[in-house]
Protein backbone atom coordinates (compact mmCIF):
# COMPACT_ATOMS: atom_id res chain seq x y z
CA UNK A 1 0.00 0.00 0.00
CA UNK A 2 1.29 3.35 -1.12
CA UNK A 3 -0.75 5.22 2.13
CA UNK A 4 -0.18 5.94 5.89
CA UNK A 5 -2.82 4.60 8.36
CA UNK A 6 -3.82 7.13 10.47
CA UNK A 7 -3.22 5.28 13.58
CA UNK A 8 0.85 5.48 11.92
CA UNK A 9 1.06 9.00 11.53
CA UNK A 10 -0.76 10.02 14.89
CA UNK A 11 1.63 7.78 16.68
CA UNK A 12 4.71 9.82 15.06
CA UNK A 13 5.71 6.79 12.97
CA UNK A 14 6.74 9.11 10.48
CA UNK A 15 8.89 12.14 10.45
CA UNK A 16 7.81 15.91 10.41
CA UNK A 17 8.62 17.43 6.69
CA UNK A 18 7.75 13.93 4.96
CA UNK A 19 5.74 13.43 2.25
CA UNK A 20 2.94 11.14 3.21
CA UNK A 21 -0.99 9.99 1.60
CA UNK A 22 -3.77 9.16 3.47
CA UNK A 23 -6.74 8.16 2.29
CA UNK A 24 -9.92 8.16 4.03
CA UNK A 25 -13.71 10.00 4.50
CA UNK A 26 -14.40 13.39 5.30
CA UNK A 27 -15.88 14.15 8.55
CA UNK A 28 -15.58 18.14 8.98
CA UNK A 29 -14.89 20.84 6.22
CA UNK A 30 -14.09 24.51 7.52
CA UNK A 31 -12.79 27.05 5.53
CA UNK A 32 -12.43 30.58 4.69
CA UNK A 33 -11.03 32.50 1.27
CA UNK A 34 -7.52 31.33 2.06
CA UNK A 35 -7.23 27.94 3.42
CA UNK A 36 -9.67 25.10 4.36
CA UNK A 37 -9.74 22.36 6.87
CA UNK A 38 -10.41 19.14 5.79
CA UNK A 39 -10.50 16.72 8.92
CA UNK A 40 -10.28 12.74 7.70
CA UNK A 41 -10.72 9.59 9.49
CA UNK A 42 -9.52 6.47 7.88
CA UNK A 43 -10.79 4.41 11.03
CA UNK A 44 -7.58 3.32 12.32
CA UNK A 45 -7.65 5.11 15.39
CA UNK A 46 -10.25 7.19 16.97
CA UNK A 47 -8.97 10.56 16.09
CA UNK A 48 -8.85 11.74 12.67
CA UNK A 49 -6.15 13.82 11.24
CA UNK A 50 -6.24 17.52 9.80
CA UNK A 51 -5.46 18.65 6.44
CA UNK A 52 -4.76 22.43 5.68
CA UNK A 53 -5.58 23.38 2.29
CA UNK A 54 -4.33 26.23 0.70
CA UNK A 55 -6.46 28.25 -1.50
CA UNK A 56 -3.51 27.43 -4.80
CA UNK A 57 -4.82 24.01 -4.89
CA UNK A 58 -6.63 23.89 -8.28
CA UNK A 59 -9.33 22.42 -7.26
CA UNK A 60 -9.68 24.32 -4.19
CA UNK A 61 -13.49 25.41 -4.89
CA UNK A 62 -14.45 21.37 -5.15
CA UNK A 63 -12.97 20.60 -2.06
CA UNK A 64 -14.86 23.63 0.60
CA UNK A 65 -17.63 21.97 -1.21
CA UNK A 66 -17.06 18.70 0.18
CA UNK A 67 -19.49 17.08 3.02
CA UNK A 68 -19.38 14.45 5.98
CA UNK A 69 -18.74 10.59 4.25
CA UNK A 70 -16.79 11.67 0.75
CA UNK A 71 -13.92 9.78 -0.11
CA UNK A 72 -10.81 11.50 -0.39
CA UNK A 73 -6.57 11.17 -1.09
CA UNK A 74 -4.59 14.00 0.69
CA UNK A 75 -1.28 13.79 -0.05
CA UNK A 76 0.99 16.42 1.72
CA UNK A 77 3.44 17.00 3.97
CA UNK A 78 3.32 16.42 7.60
CA UNK A 79 3.72 18.74 9.88
CA UNK A 80 3.50 19.89 13.34
CA UNK A 81 0.49 21.31 13.82
CA UNK A 82 -0.06 24.46 15.98
CA UNK A 83 -4.02 23.31 16.92
CA UNK A 84 -5.09 21.94 20.39
CA UNK A 85 -5.72 18.50 21.02
CA UNK A 86 -3.74 17.26 18.03
CA UNK A 87 0.35 16.62 17.51
CA UNK A 88 0.48 16.50 13.83
CA UNK A 89 -1.31 17.44 10.38
CA UNK A 90 -0.75 17.19 6.79
CA UNK A 91 -0.28 21.05 4.71
CA UNK A 92 -1.63 19.19 1.14
CA UNK A 93 -0.23 19.21 -2.00
CA UNK A 94 -3.38 17.53 -3.37
CA UNK A 95 -6.57 16.36 -2.48
CA UNK A 96 -8.08 13.93 -4.83
CA UNK A 97 -11.95 13.50 -4.57
CA UNK A 98 -12.76 9.46 -4.81
CA UNK A 99 -16.27 9.42 -4.10
CA UNK A 100 -18.79 12.39 -3.37
CA UNK A 101 -22.09 11.70 -1.12
CA UNK A 102 -24.99 11.90 -3.44
CA UNK A 103 -27.40 14.04 -1.36
CA UNK A 104 -25.72 15.42 1.82
CA UNK A 105 -29.31 16.60 2.90
CA UNK A 106 -30.50 13.08 3.26
CA UNK A 107 -27.49 11.30 4.69
CA UNK A 108 -28.62 9.48 7.26
CA UNK A 109 -25.39 9.35 9.24
CA UNK A 110 -24.54 13.13 8.79
CA UNK A 111 -22.63 14.89 11.76
CA UNK A 112 -24.97 14.85 14.01
CA UNK A 113 -26.06 13.27 17.17
CA UNK A 114 -28.25 10.03 16.64
CA UNK A 115 -29.84 7.51 19.18
CA UNK A 116 -28.96 3.97 18.80
CA UNK A 117 -32.10 3.50 17.78
CA UNK A 118 -31.84 5.14 14.86
CA UNK A 119 -28.73 3.75 13.89
CA UNK A 120 -29.61 0.32 14.23
CA UNK A 121 -32.16 1.00 11.47
CA UNK A 122 -28.57 1.55 9.48
CA UNK A 123 -26.40 -1.26 10.03
CA UNK A 124 -24.59 -0.96 6.87
CA UNK A 125 -24.07 3.11 7.53
CA UNK A 126 -23.12 3.45 11.33
CA UNK A 127 -19.49 1.99 11.44
CA UNK A 128 -18.54 5.47 10.05
CA UNK A 129 -20.11 6.76 13.14
CA UNK A 130 -17.42 7.87 16.10
CA UNK A 131 -19.36 5.23 18.50
CA UNK A 132 -19.92 2.45 16.23
CA UNK A 133 -15.96 2.77 14.82
CA UNK A 134 -15.08 2.71 18.43
CA UNK A 135 -16.85 -0.32 19.62
CA UNK A 136 -15.71 -2.25 16.23
CA UNK A 137 -12.00 -1.25 17.43
CA UNK A 138 -12.90 -2.18 20.64
CA UNK A 139 -14.24 -5.54 20.08
CA UNK A 140 -11.86 -6.20 17.18
CA UNK A 141 -9.10 -5.49 20.12
CA UNK A 142 -10.80 -8.07 22.70
CA UNK A 143 -11.23 -11.08 20.43
CA UNK A 144 -7.39 -10.85 19.86
CA UNK A 145 -6.46 -10.42 22.96
CA UNK A 146 -8.91 -13.75 23.96
CA UNK A 147 -6.66 -15.51 21.64
CA UNK A 148 -3.84 -14.52 22.65
CA UNK A 149 -4.50 -15.25 26.40
CA UNK A 150 -5.39 -18.84 25.39
CA UNK A 151 -2.44 -19.27 22.87
CA UNK A 152 0.09 -17.74 25.90
CA UNK A 153 -1.40 -20.61 28.36
CA UNK A 154 -1.18 -23.43 25.91
CA UNK A 155 -4.48 -23.87 25.07
CA UNK A 156 -5.30 -25.22 21.02
CA UNK A 157 -8.05 -23.39 19.36
CA UNK A 158 -10.32 -26.10 18.20
CA UNK A 159 -13.12 -25.29 15.41
CA UNK A 160 -16.41 -27.23 16.43
CA UNK A 161 -19.40 -27.32 13.95
CA UNK A 162 -22.44 -24.84 13.08
CA UNK A 163 -24.14 -27.27 12.25
CA UNK A 164 -25.33 -30.22 14.88
CA UNK A 165 -27.80 -32.64 16.04
CA UNK A 166 -27.17 -32.30 19.61
CA UNK A 167 -29.26 -29.41 22.31
CA UNK A 168 -26.13 -28.96 24.44
CA UNK A 169 -28.30 -26.88 26.79
CA UNK A 170 -30.86 -29.11 26.60
CA UNK A 171 -33.42 -25.84 26.96
CA UNK A 172 -34.97 -26.14 22.93
CA UNK A 173 -33.93 -22.91 21.55
CA UNK A 174 -32.63 -24.67 18.59
CA UNK A 175 -32.84 -23.06 14.80
CA UNK A 176 -33.99 -26.17 12.34
CA UNK A 177 -30.91 -26.53 9.39
CA UNK A 178 -33.45 -28.14 6.57
CA UNK A 179 -33.29 -28.37 3.19
CA UNK A 180 -37.07 -29.73 2.78
CA UNK A 181 -39.65 -28.41 1.34
CA UNK A 182 -42.01 -27.04 3.79
CA UNK A 183 -45.09 -26.81 1.19
CA UNK A 184 -44.86 -30.54 0.72
CA UNK A 185 -42.94 -32.25 3.72
CA UNK A 186 -41.86 -35.82 3.53
CA UNK A 187 -44.61 -37.55 6.11
CA UNK A 188 -43.87 -41.09 8.02
CA UNK A 189 -47.19 -42.77 8.44
CA UNK A 190 -47.97 -41.45 11.84
CA UNK A 191 -47.64 -38.17 10.41
CA UNK A 192 -44.94 -36.89 11.57
CA UNK A 193 -42.11 -35.63 9.67
CA UNK A 194 -39.60 -38.13 7.60
CA UNK A 195 -35.97 -36.63 8.60
CA UNK A 196 -34.36 -39.40 7.20
CA UNK A 197 -35.89 -37.57 3.64
CA UNK A 198 -33.44 -34.39 5.45
CA UNK A 199 -30.18 -33.47 3.42
CA UNK A 200 -28.10 -34.97 7.11
CA UNK A 201 -30.60 -37.85 6.92
CA UNK A 202 -31.74 -37.01 10.36
CA UNK A 203 -32.91 -33.78 12.15
CA UNK A 204 -30.17 -30.96 12.17
CA UNK A 205 -29.68 -27.44 14.22
CA UNK A 206 -27.41 -24.50 14.52
CA UNK A 207 -25.53 -25.09 17.70
CA UNK A 208 -26.43 -23.38 20.96
CA UNK A 209 -22.88 -24.17 22.41
CA UNK A 210 -19.35 -25.91 20.97
CA UNK A 211 -19.03 -27.05 24.70
CA UNK A 212 -19.75 -31.00 24.11
CA UNK A 213 -17.51 -30.88 20.92
CA UNK A 214 -14.99 -29.00 22.80
CA UNK A 215 -14.97 -31.83 25.25
CA UNK A 216 -13.82 -34.12 23.07
CA UNK A 217 -10.84 -32.67 22.08
CA UNK A 218 -10.15 -31.54 25.84
CA UNK A 219 -9.84 -35.11 26.12
CA UNK A 220 -6.75 -35.64 23.98
CA UNK A 221 -5.20 -32.52 23.66
CA UNK A 222 -5.67 -31.11 27.64
CA UNK A 223 -6.48 -27.14 27.20
CA UNK A 224 -8.74 -26.45 24.01
CA UNK A 225 -11.04 -23.19 22.72
CA UNK A 226 -13.54 -22.76 20.76
CA UNK A 227 -14.74 -19.08 19.31
CA UNK A 228 -17.32 -19.01 17.30
CA UNK A 229 -21.14 -17.96 16.59
CA UNK A 230 -23.57 -19.99 18.49
CA UNK A 231 -27.51 -19.75 18.11
CA UNK A 232 -30.67 -19.35 20.25
CA UNK A 233 -34.28 -19.20 19.39
CA UNK A 234 -35.18 -17.85 22.25
CA UNK A 235 -37.65 -15.28 22.57
CA UNK A 236 -35.88 -13.27 24.64
CA UNK A 237 -36.24 -9.22 23.39
CA UNK A 238 -34.18 -7.69 26.55
CA UNK A 239 -30.75 -5.83 26.15
CA UNK A 240 -28.71 -9.11 27.20
CA UNK A 241 -29.65 -11.79 24.37
CA UNK A 242 -29.15 -12.24 20.64
CA UNK A 243 -30.27 -15.08 18.93
CA UNK A 244 -26.83 -15.22 16.67
CA UNK A 245 -24.07 -14.64 19.22
CA UNK A 246 -20.48 -15.49 19.72
CA UNK A 247 -18.84 -17.75 22.43
CA UNK A 248 -15.60 -18.17 23.57
CA UNK A 249 -15.63 -22.10 25.00
CA UNK A 250 -12.33 -22.99 27.08
CA UNK A 251 -12.48 -26.92 28.20
CA UNK A 252 -9.58 -27.75 30.59
CA UNK A 253 -8.80 -31.50 31.28
CA UNK A 254 -7.35 -32.64 34.59
CA UNK A 255 -9.32 -29.90 36.18
CA UNK A 256 -12.02 -28.96 38.67
CA UNK A 257 -14.43 -25.92 39.67
CA UNK A 258 -11.62 -24.01 41.73
CA UNK A 259 -9.33 -24.36 38.35
CA UNK A 260 -11.70 -23.32 35.71
CA UNK A 261 -13.08 -20.46 37.86
CA UNK A 262 -9.43 -19.43 38.43
CA UNK A 263 -9.65 -19.20 34.35
CA UNK A 264 -12.75 -16.78 33.87
CA UNK A 265 -10.65 -14.29 36.29
CA UNK A 266 -7.59 -15.02 34.60
CA UNK A 267 -8.85 -14.53 31.26
CA UNK A 268 -11.22 -10.94 32.28
CA UNK A 269 -8.17 -9.48 34.06
CA UNK A 270 -6.08 -10.51 30.61
CA UNK A 271 -8.51 -8.62 28.28
CA UNK A 272 -9.41 -5.80 30.41
CA UNK A 273 -5.72 -4.94 30.60
CA UNK A 274 -5.38 -5.47 26.71
CA UNK A 275 -7.82 -3.01 25.87
CA UNK A 276 -6.67 -0.52 28.35
CA UNK A 277 -3.22 -0.56 26.76
CA UNK A 278 -4.39 -0.89 23.48
CA UNK A 279 -7.59 1.76 23.18
CA UNK A 280 -7.47 4.37 25.39
CA UNK A 281 -8.68 6.68 22.90
CA UNK A 282 -11.76 4.88 22.32
CA UNK A 283 -12.57 3.88 25.95
CA UNK A 284 -12.22 7.90 26.43
CA UNK A 285 -14.66 8.71 24.03
CA UNK A 286 -17.15 5.80 25.99
CA UNK A 287 -16.59 7.63 29.29
CA UNK A 288 -17.36 11.03 27.90
CA UNK A 289 -20.35 9.89 25.59
CA UNK A 290 -21.84 6.32 26.53
CA UNK A 291 -21.46 5.90 30.34
CA UNK A 292 -19.39 7.53 32.54
CA UNK A 293 -16.84 5.78 34.84
CA UNK A 294 -16.03 2.96 32.09
CA UNK A 295 -12.54 3.54 32.46
CA UNK A 296 -12.27 3.62 35.95
CA UNK A 297 -14.60 0.56 36.57
CA UNK A 298 -12.12 -1.64 34.09
CA UNK A 299 -9.14 0.08 36.03
CA UNK A 300 -10.30 -1.51 39.14
CA UNK A 301 -11.44 -4.93 37.76
CA UNK A 302 -8.36 -5.30 36.21
CA UNK A 303 -6.73 -5.75 39.55
CA UNK A 304 -9.93 -6.82 41.57
CA UNK A 305 -10.20 -9.63 43.12
CA UNK A 306 -13.27 -11.58 42.20
CA UNK A 307 -15.31 -13.07 45.29
CA UNK A 308 -16.55 -16.79 45.23
CA UNK A 309 -20.07 -17.35 46.79
CA UNK A 310 -22.38 -20.04 46.91
CA UNK A 311 -25.65 -19.76 45.70
CA UNK A 312 -26.90 -21.01 48.85
CA UNK A 313 -25.44 -18.00 50.22
CA UNK A 314 -26.57 -15.70 47.49
CA UNK A 315 -30.18 -16.79 48.64
CA UNK A 316 -29.27 -15.98 51.80
CA UNK A 317 -27.81 -12.93 51.22
CA UNK A 318 -30.61 -11.97 48.86
CA UNK A 319 -33.26 -13.08 51.55
CA UNK A 320 -31.73 -10.90 53.98
CA UNK A 321 -31.38 -8.13 51.87
CA UNK A 322 -34.83 -6.33 53.14
CA UNK A 323 -35.12 -5.62 49.06
CA UNK A 324 -38.43 -5.85 47.28
CA UNK A 325 -37.48 -7.76 44.40
CA UNK A 326 -40.16 -8.94 41.10
CA UNK A 327 -39.27 -12.41 41.39
CA UNK A 328 -39.33 -13.71 44.88
CA UNK A 329 -36.13 -15.48 45.87
CA UNK A 330 -35.79 -19.21 47.09
CA UNK A 331 -33.69 -21.71 47.18
CA UNK A 332 -34.28 -23.14 43.90
CA UNK A 333 -34.67 -20.74 41.88
CA UNK A 334 -32.96 -19.20 39.01
CA UNK A 335 -31.30 -16.11 39.84
CA UNK A 336 -32.84 -13.44 37.44
CA UNK A 337 -30.80 -9.78 36.49
CA UNK A 338 -32.25 -8.11 39.46
CA UNK A 339 -30.89 -10.83 42.13
CA UNK A 340 -27.45 -10.79 40.10
CA UNK A 341 -27.09 -6.71 39.84
CA UNK A 342 -27.77 -6.87 43.54
CA UNK A 343 -25.53 -9.22 44.19
CA UNK A 344 -22.71 -7.93 42.52
CA UNK A 345 -23.52 -4.28 42.75
CA UNK A 346 -24.84 -3.16 45.83
CA UNK A 347 -23.71 -5.97 47.82
CA UNK A 348 -20.12 -6.94 46.94
CA UNK A 349 -19.33 -4.37 44.58
CA UNK A 350 -16.68 -6.46 42.52
CA UNK A 351 -17.56 -9.47 39.75
CA UNK A 352 -19.13 -12.91 41.76
CA UNK A 353 -18.09 -16.17 40.89
CA UNK A 354 -21.17 -17.81 41.95
CA UNK A 355 -21.00 -21.39 42.45
CA UNK A 356 -23.18 -24.82 43.28
CA UNK A 357 -26.15 -24.10 41.75
CA UNK A 358 -29.46 -26.37 42.75
CA UNK A 359 -29.05 -29.36 39.83
CA UNK A 360 -32.71 -28.83 39.02
CA UNK A 361 -32.06 -25.64 37.19
CA UNK A 362 -28.77 -26.60 35.19
CA UNK A 363 -27.76 -28.57 31.93
CA UNK A 364 -27.38 -32.03 32.40
CA UNK A 365 -23.80 -32.77 32.04
CA UNK A 366 -22.73 -30.86 35.39
CA UNK A 367 -20.96 -32.69 37.72
CA UNK A 368 -23.55 -33.75 40.74
CA UNK A 369 -22.02 -32.74 44.10
CA UNK A 370 -21.53 -34.75 47.07
CA UNK A 371 -25.32 -33.51 48.60
CA UNK A 372 -26.96 -34.91 45.97
CA UNK A 373 -28.85 -31.56 45.02
CA UNK A 374 -26.27 -29.38 43.56
CA UNK A 375 -23.76 -29.44 40.91
CA UNK A 376 -20.59 -28.26 40.31
CA UNK A 377 -21.57 -24.76 38.07
CA UNK A 378 -20.59 -21.65 38.42
CA UNK A 379 -21.37 -18.06 36.91
CA UNK A 380 -19.24 -15.16 36.46
CA UNK A 381 -21.70 -12.04 37.30
CA UNK A 382 -20.23 -8.69 36.77
CA UNK A 383 -21.02 -5.58 38.62
CA UNK A 384 -23.37 -3.36 36.59
CA UNK A 385 -24.49 -6.19 33.95
CA UNK A 386 -25.12 -9.39 35.44
CA UNK A 387 -23.62 -12.85 34.21
CA UNK A 388 -21.33 -12.75 31.53
CA UNK A 389 -19.78 -16.24 32.03
CA UNK A 390 -21.53 -19.70 32.80
CA UNK A 391 -19.27 -23.11 33.05
CA UNK A 392 -18.78 -25.74 35.34
CA UNK A 393 -17.10 -28.88 36.08
CA UNK A 394 -18.25 -31.66 34.08
CA UNK A 395 -19.74 -35.11 34.87
CA UNK A 396 -16.70 -37.20 34.21
CA UNK A 397 -18.62 -40.92 35.87
CA UNK A 398 -20.90 -42.57 33.18
CA UNK A 399 -23.01 -44.10 35.60
CA UNK A 400 -24.25 -40.47 37.30
CA UNK A 401 -23.91 -39.34 33.89
CA UNK A 402 -26.75 -41.49 32.92
CA UNK A 403 -28.98 -41.59 36.28
CA UNK A 404 -28.95 -37.92 35.29
CA UNK A 405 -29.75 -37.91 31.72
CA UNK A 406 -32.49 -39.85 32.38
CA UNK A 407 -33.95 -38.19 35.52
CA UNK A 408 -33.56 -34.80 32.55
CA UNK A 409 -35.95 -37.03 30.06
CA UNK A 410 -32.84 -38.23 27.49
CA UNK A 411 -31.73 -40.98 25.95
CA UNK A 412 -28.16 -42.03 27.07
CA UNK A 413 -28.32 -44.02 23.48
CA UNK A 414 -28.49 -40.28 21.80
CA UNK A 415 -25.45 -39.47 23.56
CA UNK A 416 -23.03 -42.32 22.46
CA UNK A 417 -20.08 -40.27 21.10
CA UNK A 418 -20.54 -38.23 24.29
CA UNK A 419 -20.72 -41.36 26.32
CA UNK A 420 -17.15 -42.14 24.98
CA UNK A 421 -15.53 -40.20 26.46
CA UNK A 422 -16.17 -41.29 30.01
CA UNK A 423 -15.81 -44.94 29.16
CA UNK A 424 -12.30 -44.75 27.28
CA UNK A 425 -9.78 -42.54 29.70
CA UNK A 426 -12.32 -40.50 31.60
CA UNK A 427 -11.08 -37.44 33.41
CA UNK A 428 -12.04 -35.01 35.52
CA UNK A 429 -12.49 -32.15 33.12
CA UNK A 430 -14.35 -28.57 33.24
CA UNK A 431 -15.14 -24.98 31.53
CA UNK A 432 -17.11 -22.26 30.84
CA UNK A 433 -18.81 -20.15 28.07
CA UNK A 434 -18.18 -16.52 27.83
CA UNK A 435 -21.09 -14.28 25.64
CA UNK A 436 -18.95 -12.46 23.78
CA UNK A 437 -21.07 -9.49 22.90
CA UNK A 438 -21.82 -9.40 26.87
CA UNK A 439 -18.40 -8.57 27.26
CA UNK A 440 -17.97 -5.96 24.91
CA UNK A 441 -21.28 -4.23 26.26
CA UNK A 442 -19.69 -4.38 29.86
CA UNK A 443 -16.36 -2.66 28.54
CA UNK A 444 -17.40 -0.05 26.40
CA UNK A 445 -20.65 0.76 28.35
CA UNK A 446 -23.32 0.31 25.83
CA UNK A 447 -26.15 -0.41 27.39
CA UNK A 448 -27.53 -3.56 24.10
CA UNK A 449 -25.73 -6.30 23.37
CA UNK A 450 -27.14 -5.08 20.17
CA UNK A 451 -25.16 -2.65 19.15
CA UNK A 452 -21.37 -4.10 20.18
CA UNK A 453 -22.09 -6.85 17.33
CA UNK A 454 -22.19 -5.94 13.57
CA UNK A 455 -25.67 -6.96 12.60
CA UNK A 456 -27.53 -7.97 15.20
CA UNK A 457 -30.11 -11.02 14.79
CA UNK A 458 -32.79 -10.85 17.26
CA UNK A 459 -36.68 -11.70 16.96
CA UNK A 460 -38.43 -10.50 14.27
CA UNK A 461 -35.33 -8.74 12.63
CA UNK A 462 -32.40 -10.16 10.50
CA UNK A 463 -32.55 -7.66 7.55
CA UNK A 464 -28.86 -6.90 6.88
O1 LIG B 1 -24.77 -20.21 30.33
P1 LIG B 1 -24.74 -20.66 28.90
O2 LIG B 1 -26.02 -21.09 28.27
O3 LIG B 1 -23.64 -21.80 28.86
C1 LIG B 1 -23.37 -22.66 27.83
O4 LIG B 1 -23.81 -22.60 26.72
C2 LIG B 1 -22.30 -23.64 28.20
N1 LIG B 1 -22.38 -24.78 27.28
C3 LIG B 1 -20.97 -22.96 28.16
C4 LIG B 1 -19.82 -23.83 28.54
O5 LIG B 1 -19.71 -24.23 29.68
N2 LIG B 1 -18.93 -24.14 27.60
O6 LIG B 1 -24.11 -19.49 28.00
C5 LIG B 1 -22.83 -19.00 28.27
C6 LIG B 1 -22.82 -17.49 28.14
C7 LIG B 1 -23.73 -16.77 29.12
O7 LIG B 1 -23.07 -16.57 30.35
C8 LIG B 1 -23.99 -15.45 28.41
O8 LIG B 1 -22.92 -14.55 28.64
C9 LIG B 1 -23.96 -15.84 26.96
O9 LIG B 1 -23.31 -17.10 26.86
N3 LIG B 1 -25.31 -15.95 26.39
C10 LIG B 1 -25.85 -15.06 25.54
N4 LIG B 1 -25.36 -13.92 25.03
C11 LIG B 1 -26.15 -13.22 24.18
N5 LIG B 1 -27.38 -13.63 23.79
C12 LIG B 1 -27.91 -14.79 24.27
N6 LIG B 1 -29.11 -15.19 23.85
C13 LIG B 1 -27.13 -15.56 25.19
N7 LIG B 1 -27.32 -16.72 25.84
C14 LIG B 1 -26.21 -16.94 26.56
Amino acid sequence: MTHCAISDLLAGKYAVGETVTLKGWVRTVRSNPNFAFLNVNDGSCFDPIQAVIDNTLANYEEITKLTVACSVEVTGELVESQGKGQKFEIQAQTVNIVGLVEDPDTYPMAAKRHTVEHMREYAHLRPRTNMFGAVARVRNCLSQAIHRFFHESGYVWVATPIITASDTEGAGEMFRVSTLDMNNLPRLENGEVDYNEDFFGKEAFLTVSGQLNGETYCSALSKIYTFGPTFRAENSNTSRHLAEFWMVEPEIAFADLADVAQVAEDMLKYVFKAVLEERMDDLQFFDLRVQKGVVERLQKLANAEFVRMDYTDAIDILQKSGKKFEFPVEWGVDLSSEHERYLAEEHVGAPIILQNYPKDIKAFYMRMNEDGKTVAAMDVLAPGIGEIIGGSQREERIDVLDTRMKEMGLDPVDYGWYRDLRRYGSVPHGGFGLGFERLVAYVTGMGNVRDVIPFPRTPKSATF
